[in-house]
């Protein structure tokens, strides 16, 4: 699909939520991109308006990202967000200085001075801060627009040179007026038309295939997901099912009956070749012994590739009659080559030696690359894929062996001020980085309001679990030295199955955007290991908010899940992210 040209560009400082600001923009129905932050100013020039993402670096870091300070006299309208506006405020003589601890979470945001940037918003609003460094001193021009009860300069302006800056992140859905603040700089500030919508666009999409393919054929990897089943799609239909190839890999890392779901679905979709290659041995293989969470990624971002190659020697589909279809969407196009200064936050495994020859060759059709995934879900709607399918909550690549948390040696549990310190060590997210933490375990319910507090006050821990029920005390809990072996996965496998259908029956799997289940090796000699439970909301896995259970459902769940063998108790997650990640690994 050949986009229009961009009126507003994103100048990726390195954050994770740089697409989020795109994507929102597009919402709006205003085309918008991401280009590299030193982007020279004179290819900047048509556009009305530009934004500068927030990053996790500090500008006084020596190889933090920067901008051509050009952009500041291009008469484009700026907004720096976040480690945008610190920038934005450093390269212009103002002053930035580190905060003391932090600042990850909700907070109040009072406007100061009516600004356009506000207008039709709350004087006093919710908004959301991820960050470390503040501006202290506003450049010479600007005023103070906003401030929080921690973070005095919120936002700033100086409406002559048409420059603004915010400190939280109106991109974020939990910025009460995010949407608004965007809008305001979109169409009143920038004077943006729209111009963008996916709508439509499936027999512009089908004809584009057909020319970029010509009379050769193609094959995919599909995964099940979303991308890859809705870019196979509209290849069947716009060249037939003779001519388009789909392979599935079953890892031995994949849900209760998945397989078997993909392969019906495949079907109904009209796929005349669509093959399974059954790798969960040789996966599992590989995987024997090891605990070290990015070590396990890793490993199976490597069997992926000796998978795929094998597959594409097998079936000659590097022969010139064959071109690979995938599923890439626009996020991944920019993570994975077109931003050097995006922090790794996920590990992409495209890195098989046959598929970069076809890339360098360009012998590789992505009909969805310049598309955010709720405009893929769109056209997977017009393209008449089942809504049920559509809805399916994310399930990670590397499957359930993130959900499946490894142990090398035994370690008692430490007693803490509001309950247990679990030296199980599961990631988290300050600012962009990701660490390893041991979780906090309590049997308070009321820390769920203080859980980021907690966690952005003790640097000990990622996480605040609840307890939900247990057969035996806290205090007696260890970690056990555990693996990722074919029996803890089966039991994983079983607690995933039984919160995916009692959360479907009674309603509850609505009302979360993902519901993963993790085993931690935590409990006592007899039945070493735990449950979490991890219901969150979020608009796109960036940020997450915490649904609580219903007490119904949590009762059945925890009754059921301390029946499998092996389990000592089951948690629930209470930690938002930031500061927590939704998967544990
Ligand atoms: P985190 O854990 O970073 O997850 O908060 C955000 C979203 O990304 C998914 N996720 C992955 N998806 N391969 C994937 O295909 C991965 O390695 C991976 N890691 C996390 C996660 O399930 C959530 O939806």
């Amino acid at each position: 699909m050949t986009p229009p040209q961009a009126q507003i560009a994103i100048l990726d400082a390195g954050g994770q939520y740089c697409h989020l600001i795109a994507r929102k923009i597009r919402e709006l129905g205003v085309y918008a991109e991401v280009l590299p932050s030193d982007t020279p100013a004179p290819h900047l020039a048509s556009r009305p308006g530009i934004i500068i993402s927030g990053g996790p670096a500090s500008v006084y870091a020596p190889d933090s990202p920067s901008v051509d300070p050009a952009i500041f006299r291009s008469g484009a309208a700026v907004l720096g967000i976040c480690y945008g506006q610190q920038l934005m405020a450093h390269l212009l003589g103002g002053r930035v200085a580190a905060g003391e601890r932090g600042e990850y979470g909700p907070a109040t945001l009072q406007v100061l001075r009516p600004d356009r940037l506000f207008r039709h918003t709350p004087p006093r609003q919710r908004v959301w801060m991820s960050h470390r460094d503040l501006v202290v001193e506003v450049p010479s021009g600007f005023s103070i627009l906003a401030s929080t009860g921690s973070c005095p300069i919120a936002a700033l302006g100086d409406p002559v040179r048409r420059l603004w800056g915010v400190q939280f992140h109106p991109e974020v859905a939990h910025t009460e007026a995010g949407r608004q603040i965007l809008e305001n700089f979109v169409f009143d500030i920038c004077g943006c038309r729209r111009d963008w919508s996916v709508r439509g666009r499936v027999a512009q999409l089908e004809a584009e295939i057909r020319d970029a393919v010509g009379d050769r054929n193609v094959f995919f990897f599909v995964s099940g997901g979303v991308d890859s089943t809705v870019a196979y799609t509209l290849c069947l239909r716009a060249l037939g099912p003779e001519r388009v190839s789909a392979f599935y890999v079953d890892t031995g890392l994949m849900r209760a009956q998945e397989t078997e779901y993909v392969r019906s679905l495949f079907q109904s979709l009209g796929a005349e070749a669509f093959m399974v290659e059954e790798a969960g041995p040789q996966f599992l293989s590989a995987l024997a012994g090891v605990t070290d969470p990015e070590t396990k990624r890793h490993i199976i971002g490597e069997q992926f590739i000796a998978v795929q190659d094998r597959i594409l020697k097998t079936g000659h589909f590097l022969d010139a009659q064959w071109i690979l279809g995938q599923g890439t969407i626009y996020p991944d196009t920019i993570e994975s080559g077109g931003s050097a200064k995006a922090d790794v936050i996920k590990t992409h495994h495209n890195r098989v030696a046959g598929i970069q020859r076809l890339l360098a060759e360009g012998r590789v059709i992505e009909p969805l690359r310049f598309l955010y995934k709720d405009e893929v879900r769109q056209l997977g709607a017009e393209l008449g894929l089942p809504n049920e399918f559509l809805r399916r909550h994310p399930f990670p690549g590397p499957g359930l062996a993130i959900r499946c948390l490894c142990a090398r040696r035994r370690t008692a549990v430490e007693r803490a001020p509001n309950g247990f310190l679990i030296p199980v060590y599961s990631v988290g997210v300050q600012g962009d980085s990701r660490t390893y933490r041991p979780i906090l375990a309590t049997e308070n319910p009321e820390l769920a309001q203080e859980a980021a507090e907690l966690i952005n006050r003790d640097t000990r821990i990622n996480r605040v679990a609840l307890l939900l029920g247990s057969a035996y005390p806290l205090n007696s809990f260890s970690v056990f030295p555990a693996q990722l072996s074919a029996q803890r996965l089966e039991v994983l496998r079983t607690a995933d199955a039984i919160v995916r259908s009692l959360s479907a029956s009674c309603g509850f799997d609505d009302r979360v955007w993902q519901f993963p289940v993790i085993l931690i090796p935590a409990g006592v000699q007899d039945a070493p290991d735990s449950v979490v439970l991890r219901p969150v909301t979020s608009v796109d896995g960036m940020t997450a908010d915490v649904v609580p259970l219903p007490a119904p459902l949590a009762g059945e769940l925890t009754h059921r899940l301390l029946a499998l063998p092996g389990i000592a108790a089951v948690f629930c997650d209470l930690t938002p992210k930031p500061p927590g990640t939704i998967e544990w690994e």
